[in-house]
């Protein structure tokens, strides 16, 4: 029943937003300090139910979150969070009125720069007691929060912000907020006001507040100009070493091993999810591969067929890969694309 590969259960626990000096750590401190007076907590276990996940926050039972081409299930009832709201419910239950929850999150998802199986969030909430403050107040009070938390982070009173209408099934209204950032609108965070069934259901009938959702990585890779999301969980000390300061400063690439690509097409059979793909794919060449693209679609036309090209980039981060090691890792994607998900090689 748990779709969880070894390679990513090996990475529960590494707790990289703890970790003093790693560049997710030193985001996470910035992001205490905006919000003082808030309760923090970093050390939540990321094994949480389908009912802290979902069910508690308003997911519908057909939500595509909750398929397991999306999620890590752990059993039945179980998964890795995909993310840190799932721990809403329960600290509103024992009566927080202000916190933050830093944790990893899982997810099954495609293969690039910046989508990694675990990623890192923070979720943030504050409430008010019944009859305090209306709906108007509390977008005011979040807008003013997370605008003064960006301007701080970026160091940049200047910085244009702009406000985008979302869905969220456990805030209304929901608002996504995007920053400009060398020429492009980056989406830097989710948020709204709380659903007054989530509040009431933790006992909280009445009452009112905002909740926010940031992910780190995608500020952190920003803030340190940090070109790939790998380079996160690297133990290598021309990492790690370029943050002692704690400091904001900007990453220095080290190296630039050559790319290896190598392409694979195959017919797919009528269930299948690229997201399969994607995780057969990691948990064969670990961080050994950078990026899946799928390159190119095709239906035969008399038997309706479909087909899939996927082109795959191999590449180290730390030292070149020699070409009998790729040959292998490809070879062995090349067995096991038939022998589990059940494609026909072209
Ligand atoms: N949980 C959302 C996600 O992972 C982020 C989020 C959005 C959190 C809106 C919130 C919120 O608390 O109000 O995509």
């Amino acid at each position: 029943m748990s779709n969880v590969p070894a390679g990513v259960a090996a990475l529960v626990g590494r707790n990289l937003h703890k970790q003093p000096l790693h560049p997710l750590n030193i985001v996470s401190r910035r992001i205490q300090n905006h919000f003082r007076d808030f309760k923090v907590f970093d050390d939540l276990a990321p094994q949480v139910s389908v009912a802290q996940c979902f069910d508690q926050l308003n997911v519908p039972q057909d939500h595509i979150s909750r398929k397991p081409s999306d999620t890590f299930y752990l059993d039945a009832l179980h998964v890795l969070r995909t993310h840190t709201s799932a721990h809403q419910n329960q600290l509103l239950m024992q009566g927080h009125e202000r916190f933050l929850v830093f944790g990893d999150c899982y997810r099954r998802d495609q293969i690039d720069a910046t989508h990694y199986p675990v990623f890192h969030q923070v979720e943030g909430v504050k409430t008010w007691r019944k009859g305090q403050v209306t709906d108007e107040t509390v977008i005011e009070d979040l807008k003013q929060n997370l605008e003064g938390l960006t301007k701080s982070l970026f160091q940049n009173r200047e910085l244009e912000i702009r406000w985008v209408d979302a869905y969220f099934p456990f805030t209304h209204p929901s608002l996504e907020m995007e920053v400009r950032f060398r020429d492009d609108w980056l989406e830097l965070l989710g948020c709204g006001v709380i659903q007054k069934n989530i509040l009431a259901n933790c006992g909280r009938e009445g009452e009112n507040g905002w909740a926010f959702g940031i992910g780190l990585e995608r500020i952190a890779m920003t803030l340190f100009s940090i070109p790939d999301i790998r380079l996160f969980w690297s133990q290598d000390p021309r990492f790690i070493n370029q943050f002692a300061s704690g400091e904001v400063i900007q990453f220095q690439p080290y190296s630039k091993f050559p790319p290896c690509p190598k392409d694979i097409s195959f017919w797919i059979p009528e269930l299948y999810n690229s997201n399969d793909f994607y995780a057969l794919v990691r948990d064969i060449a670990g961080d050994l591969v950078e990026n899946v693209e799928l390159v190119d679609e095709f239906t035969h036309p008399k038997t309706n067929r479909q087909s899939h090209c996927y082109r795959i980039i191999y590449r180290s981060m730390d030292r070149s890969l020699l070409n009998s090691e790729v040959n292998d890792l490809q070879e062995k994607v090349r067995q096991d694309v038939v022998g589990t998900l059940g494609v026909e090689l072209r």
